[in-house]
């Protein structure tokens, strides 16, 4: 059933540009148009929609961060995350205009569960973007997008978080057709973009020995720091949430303009700190911001380990290790980001001794609260 593979995960990791594929297929044709009928909520309803509220745990949560950014940029609609754990138990302003989506790979999340059954009951609509097929998730939601990455076994989720990726940018991409929000040139360019992703991630797998080889040469370490922004800055907590699963080791993520407000007095000797860098081209201020903070730590001892698009050369000064990824469009980036920070995990948990398919402690599905 591993085809080979040592691991689930590393076969499944293996398996995204596949499943990236599999997610968008039929849903986009010829021209450029999203076919998203499968979502049965009517455009009539989705054009009264005045806020989304997206519900997640783990690294489904890391998605739905994601999508915030992509859905307030592409339908200009308020949209917050949340965790499913938090959520009903702070009385949320919902009604029957907010569309909660939830997120999640199995389906059966009690968190993410009770929160939709909140939601429902205080009249919101409630779409599930789900891998399982018939889970108790989608049954019931008002509607579902199903993600199709296929089953995913190891409890590290990999491929699912990518195909939930996709899905966001599809629902963000749909609500702006339907509402002619922003339905110019730029999402025409984007669709196009995420067509090229499977290329591009089947390209970062490729290229991924070197992160390995690095992984291995960590395997020491008691700590390592995740830095990102924007849409980077969730895929720091997803890096940082792996290492903690997988590695048994103490990772966090940071949102990088947050340093300077207490994190960056952690910063000592040798401490490896991975950094998500935005394209250069997308938000260069950001960008800039950025390259300012690795420098910065950098001159406190820190080992810096970047993840940065195929030229761009103004990091390579301050980077110990380089980590190269395709050049995407700022919002599409988690998509290629990600990857080396899996594969980089599950390394190090190999390295370390652990079993990578069944962390300690962890379940699959949690199906409590
Ligand atoms: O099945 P779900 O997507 O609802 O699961 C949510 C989380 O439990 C899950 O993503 C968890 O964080 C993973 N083990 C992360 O790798």
């Amino acid at each position: 059933e591993k085809d080979g593979y040592d691991y689930f995960m590393l076969k499944e990791i293996a398996e995204q540009p596949k499943a990236v594929a599999d997610t968008l297929l039929g849903r986009i044709d010829g021209s450029g148009t999203l076919l998203l009928d499968e979502v049965r909520i009517p455009p009539s309803e989705l054009r009264e929609v005045t806020k989304i509220v997206i519900v997640a745990c783990g690294t489904a949560y890391h998605a739905g961060m994601i999508a915030k950014y992509a859905i307030e940029h592409w339908t200009r609609i308020p949209c917050e995350t949340e965790l499913a754990s938090e959520f009903r138990y702070r009385d949320p302003i919902l009604d029957h205009r907010t569309l909660v989506v939830a997120i999640s790979q199995s389906g059966e999340t009690m968190d993410t569960l009770m929160a939709l059954r909140h939601a429902r009951e205080q009249g919101a609509r409630v779409l599930a973007i789900c891998n399982t097929n018939g889970s108790t998730i989608p049954r019931e939601s008002d509607a579902v997008l199903y993600t199709h990455a296929g089953p995913e076994v190891a409890v590290a989720s990999t491929k699912a978080f990518l195909t939930q990726l996709v899905a966001c940018y599809l629902v963000a991409l749909y609500l702006g057709q339907v509402r002619g929000t922003k339905w110019g040139d730029e999402i025409g360019s984007v669709i196009q973009e995420l067509s090229a992703i499977a290329v591009q991630v089947e390209e970062v797998l490729g290229t991924m020995e070197p992160v390995r080889e690095l992984a291995r040469s960590l395997a020491d370490k008691n700590t390592v720091l995740f830095l990102g922004r924007h849409v980077g800055f969730p895929v720091a907590l997803e890096g940082a949430l792996k290492l903690k699963e997988l590695a048994y080791m103490h990772a966090e993520g940071f949102a990088a303009g947050e340093l300077k407000h207490g994190p960056i007095a952690l910063i000592e000797e040798d401490l490896p700190v991975v950094v998500v860098v935005p394209s250069p081209r997308g938000r260069s201020v950001l960008h800039d911001k950025i390259v300012s903070n690795i420098q910065e730590i950098r001159a406190r001892g820190a080992r810096t380990i970047v993840i940065a698009e195929e030229g761009d050369e103004t990091v390579v000064p301050y980077a110990d290790h380089l980590i190269r990824i395709p050049p995407t469009p700022t919002l599409l980036q988690p998509l290629v980001a990600t990857v080396p920070l899996q594969v980089f995990a599950c390394e190090l948990a190999t390295a370390r001794g652990n079993e990578v398919d069944q962390p300690r402690n962890l379940a699959k599905s949690v199906t409590v609260e």
